[in-house]
């Protein structure tokens, strides 16, 4: 069964290919490889053995995803990881952020409807929430404006599904509210790559931990919550890529009620950033280097999220606990910097 990975090159995406291809799914990776690297394609293959199909082209390209599903009209599903990401980068330059994140969408809904099996996965994020009024965070909570054009176009994406869904019953779609991913496949063959300098908490500690960053600014420890610093679920990116095949599988035997559905995937735990520094000193027994500084700007407090749709709809609990997430990062790190 042939299956669309976009963006099947990058953190999320490879980590849901290996786990695709361990149920036997054949997949065919779109990449314009903008934030990630063809080497992926070999740490796939040495992990499955297998190797995926590779489609290098730009989503933006209308023609080029034509050509494509005129070329592959046996695909039964699509999951859509491809969009920039860097909340920061999108305050910059907005337009880049709609132009990527929702044209791509729109041209993959184009030619997804015109196939036998309209099943689509889109990778969302619990950012929709904003600083939610109830915790843990249900997805029932409303949606909040959004604090970055990013966020905006993770909510625009959503809203575009659901208008495509209410039209073509035979659209099948789930959009997957991921809360914070962390962490790398236990071979250490694929993992994170940040490109510059880590904007997220997790590669920041490792490279700091690898003596590529002199120490990491806490960016603030004055909110009201246990010890002072921003509280987050952080979720094993291998439990999470696991989720994307049981939602797809769960379009496939189309098994649900209604044909757009939304997740929140995330362990229903929040850890502090002081408790995030304590897990990392303790899987690798190195003291981190950190000093606390001042708040950084669009940070919610506390975000964690409430499972029990995803438990029983999509049968799916994360496993694998923040130092499990921590050492792997960590063991990652220390492979890509030829450290023993
Ligand atoms: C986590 C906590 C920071 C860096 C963002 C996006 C979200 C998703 C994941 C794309 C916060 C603190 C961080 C540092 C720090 N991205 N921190 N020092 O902001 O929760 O989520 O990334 O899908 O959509 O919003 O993740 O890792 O940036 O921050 O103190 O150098 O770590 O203040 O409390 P965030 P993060």
């Amino acid at each position: 069964m042939q299956i669309v990975v976009t963006g099947g090159l990058g953190f999320i995406g490879s980590h849901t290919v290996v786990e695709l291809q361990n149920e036997g799914f054949e997949v065919i990776i779109i990449d314009n490889l903008s934030n990630s690297s063809r080497d992926v394609l070999d740490g796939i293959k040495s992990i499955t053995g297998k190797s995926p199909i590779f489609e290098e082209f730009d989503l933006r390209e209308k023609s080029k995803v034509q050509d494509f599903f005129k070329r592959y009209p046996n695909i039964k599903g699509v999951i859509h990881f491809a969009a920039s990401k860097a909340v920061g980068e999108s305050v910059q330059e907005p337009l880049l952020y709609y132009e990527n994140n929702i044209s791509s969408l729109v041209y993959l809904l184009q030619e997804l409807k015109a196939l036998p099996d309209a099943n689509f996965i889109f990778s969302s994020s619990c950012t929709v929430y904003g600083q939610a009024d109830e915790l843990p965070i249900s997805e029932n909570a409303p949606v909040k404006p959004a604090e970055s054009p990013y966020g905006n176009t993770k909510q625009i994406g959503e809203e575009i599904l659901k208008d495509v869904c209410k039209i073509d019953a035979h659209f099948n779609a789930i959009a997957l509210r991921y809360f914070n991913p962390i962490g790398a496949h236990s071979t250490a063959k694929i993992g994170e790559l940040p490109i510059g300098v880590p904007q997220n908490l997790v590669p920041f500690i490792t490279q700091t931990g690898a003596g590529l960053r002199e120490k990491l600014s806490v960016f603030g420890d004055d909110y009201p919550t246990v010890d002072g610093t921003c509280i987050r679920d952080y979720i094993h990116v291998v439990d999470l890529a696991k989720a994307h095949v049981v939602a797809l599988q769960r379009l496939i035997k189309s098994k649900h009620k209604s044909n757009f559905e939304v997740f929140n995937l995330g362990t229903g735990k929040g850890s502090s950033v002081l408790e995030v520094i304590q897990s990392f000193e303790r899987v690798t027994d190195l003291k981190l280097n950190y000093q606390i500084v001042g708040r950084r700007e669009g940070d919610v407090i506390a975000a964690y999220a409430e499972t029990t749709k995803a438990n029983q709809d999509l049968g799916w609990k994360a496993q694998l606990t923040l130092d499990d997430a921590m050492a792997s990062a960590w063991k990652w790190e220390k492979q890509i910097r030829n450290i023993k």
